[in-house]
């Protein structure tokens, strides 16, 4: 059975999980206005991904016995100045991701449930990549500076990505 402050936790994390997945439908939806679909593709991804963070945490409470309490998931910005400056911001919020998974694990650590630290380490390893992935990209478009046929090549090979649904846990 999880713990009270273990729930709480976990539920404080579904509602982030969701939030990163309503910020990148918004990025989706400033990509469609500059018509550049394979970032469009990118931000469609990781809006799956993010849908199946918050759902591998929902299941995991379920299947300790916990209960799942959704709270309003906040508005995300809607307006950025270009293709690189929604690249610093994915990347400055998977940082804070990043350090509430940490969080998270802290409190597991601290009501000492074992199970849940092993079932977060997925979470540890997957932001790792999250970043990796979301710094390559804006390595990328730093190169770029102003060259829109560069640009346009990384839209084709952004188009490229496709979504698989992670074995979480
Ligand atoms: Fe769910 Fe992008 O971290």
């Amino acid at each position: 059975m999880i713990s009270e402050k273990m729930e709480k936790a976990f539920n404080e994390q579904i509602n982030a999980e969701f939030y990163s997945e309503y910020l990148y439908l918004s990025m989706q939806s400033y990509f469609e206005s500059l018509n550049l679909k394979g970032f469009v593709n990118w931000m469609t991804v990781q809006v799956q991904e993010e849908r199946a963070h918050a759902m591998g945490m929902f299941d995991y409470v379920h299947s300790r016995g916990g209960k799942v309490e959704l709270e309003a998931i906040a508005k995300p910005e809607t307006h950025w100045n270009s293709p690189l400056e929604v690249f610093e911001h994915v990347l400055k919020h998977e940082e804070l991701v990043t350090s509430k998974i940490n969080a998270l694990m802290d409190v597991a650590d601290e009501v000492k449930d074992r199970a849940a630290l092993t079932f977060l380490n997925w979470y540890v390893k997957e932001q790792v990549e999250e970043e990796d992935n979301v710094g390559n990209v804006l390595a990328t478009l730093k190169l770029i500076g102003d060259d829109k046929k560069a640009l346009l090549m990384l839209d084709k090979d952004l188009a490229t990505r496709t979504f698989v649904a992670p074995v979480i846990g």
